[in-house]
């Protein structure tokens, strides 16, 4: 089951989040997104939203993405499954929820960055037909980022 994310998620967002990232996003972070229901209006035309994934109560994964309705386009900020639920077919299913709601919201383009090397995402995104563009030097602090873009 997909669902918009609660507050109640947040610890079990922290554990999936720190055993999944070199660098963390800090519980601040979440925290302010589920205490605004996983739906942030910001200016005319932005919204950020956060879904989690969850199994029998459990939450195993959760995603964040941005829509710019004025420019049409969607970015993927964060998509994340607990360690012992990969390679199970989930970050497939969230990652595919995400698309939808921006065909739904009539979203024309999405992009994302990625880590060089972290071949796990690179071919999940690349399985749905994200294309890769340009890399970012230095996007993070210990490496580069590849830009990935999609023409929904
Ligand atoms: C990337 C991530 C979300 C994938 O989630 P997942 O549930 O394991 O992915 P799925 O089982 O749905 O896999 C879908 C496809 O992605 C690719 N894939 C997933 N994991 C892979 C791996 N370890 N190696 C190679 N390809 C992989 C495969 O093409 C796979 O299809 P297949 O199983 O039929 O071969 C997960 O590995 C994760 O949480 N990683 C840490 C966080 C992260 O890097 N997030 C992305 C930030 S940009």
């Amino acid at each position: 089951m997909i669902r918009r994310v609660r507050l109640e998620d947040l610890d079990e967002i922290m554990l999936i989040e720190r055993a999944s990232f070199p660098v963390a996003w800090e519980y601040s972070i979440f925290l302010n997104i589920c205490l605004q229901g996983g739906q942030i209006v910001s200016g005319e035309s932005r919204v950020l939203f956060m879904d989690v994934i969850e199994e029998s109560t459990k939450v195993i994964g959760y995603a964040v993405w941005e829509t710019d309705t004025r420019l049409s386009q969607g970015h993927i900020l964060n998509l994340a499954i607990q360690v012992d639920e990969r390679r199970k077919g989930k970050g497939s299913i969230l990652l595919s929820s995400i698309l939808g709601h921006l065909r739904d919201s009539n979203i024309r383009t999405c992009h994302l960055e990625v880590r060089e090397s972290n071949v796990a995402a690179r071919e999940l995104y690349e399985s749905k037909g994200f294309v890769a563009s340009t890399k970012i030097p230095g996007y993070y602090f210990d490496e580069d980022a590849i830009l990935y873009s999609l023409t929904l």
